[in-house]
């Protein structure tokens, strides 16, 4: 047996009793919405910034722009005006108010036409957001912003999603908290007072937000995920994993 295959058995061997770290850390990454106040040192945010950098993507074409913002003024503005976007939304599509059932109709049709910003989870926590029972970005001192570079090949939200992901595991292998936030998105979708403010132009479009911080206390439990079903086809049959 050559040394490179007594190698990659020893490693199966391994494997069928314990996680790799890299495993360990995608399994115990939990989304963290409490944060210490203490600032995160630069050079950890320039090493999670590397961590996207190194992201796969289409063509190579690195479809992105991130954004650090460590900023209180501007992450305090722009939860402001989201909340006001929210208090807005919320007096014009919300049907569930009492005495509101007649806007029903046309809710229904603005539901219909943002099928994905007005999805069931979205329109919960609008009205949470517009009474200031939900946060933007937590508390969080760090923000990295992502930016999609619209002429990307193929599809540059799924590289910045590849990109964010990256940023998001390397910032937990190093014992932050991070919070994907794409509710930030509305500060740049309706208006073009941030997009000013932090230099962003045409070709980039907001694709999503992190948050990141040291985490207050830790997170309970895993979010339960669903068992979805995965065809397997191999030796001419199929078989369907759970
Ligand atoms: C693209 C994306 C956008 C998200 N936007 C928000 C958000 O705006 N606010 C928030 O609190 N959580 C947000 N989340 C976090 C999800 O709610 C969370 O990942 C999900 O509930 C699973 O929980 P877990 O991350 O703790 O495993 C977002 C997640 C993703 C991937």
């Amino acid at each position: 047996m050559g040394a490179e295959e007594k190698n990659s058995n020893e490693t199966v061997e391994r494997l069928k009793t314990e996680f790799t770290e890299t495993e360990k850390i995608i399994l115990s990454r939990r989304s963290v919405r409490l944060f210490k106040k203490e600032q995160v040192p630069a050079f950890m945010i320039k090493r999670i910034l590397e961590a996207g950098r190194f992201a796969p993507s289409a063509g190579n074409s690195q479809p992105w722009k991130f954004i650090v913002v460590r900023e209180p003024e501007i992450i305090a503005g722009i939860t402001k005006d989201v909340v006001t976007i929210c208090k807005l939304s919320t007096a014009l599509i919300d049907y569930r108010r009492p005495g509101y059932g007649w806007l029903r109709p046309l809710s229904k049709l603005f539901i219909r036409l943002k099928h994905n910003d007005l999805h069931p989870v979205p329109f919960e926590i609008v009205p949470l957001m517009a009474e200031g029972k939900a946060d933007v970005w937590w508390g969080a001192p760090t923000v990295i912003l992502i930016f999609k570079d619209v002429r990307g090949v193929s599809c540059p939200d799924l590289d910045c999603g590849i990109a964010g992901q990256n940023m998001v595991i390397a910032a937990h292998s190093m014992g932050l908290g991070t919070c994907w936030v794409g509710f930030a998105r509305p500060a740049f979708q309706y208006m073009r007072k941030w997009s000013k403010c932090l230099g962003v132009e045409y070709p980039y479009k907001f694709a999503s937000t992190l948050a990141i911080g040291w985490p207050m206390g830790s997170p309970n439990g895993m979010v339960p995920r669903d068992t979805h079903a995965t065809e397997w086809f191999e030796n001419g049959t199929k078989t369907t994993i759970y």
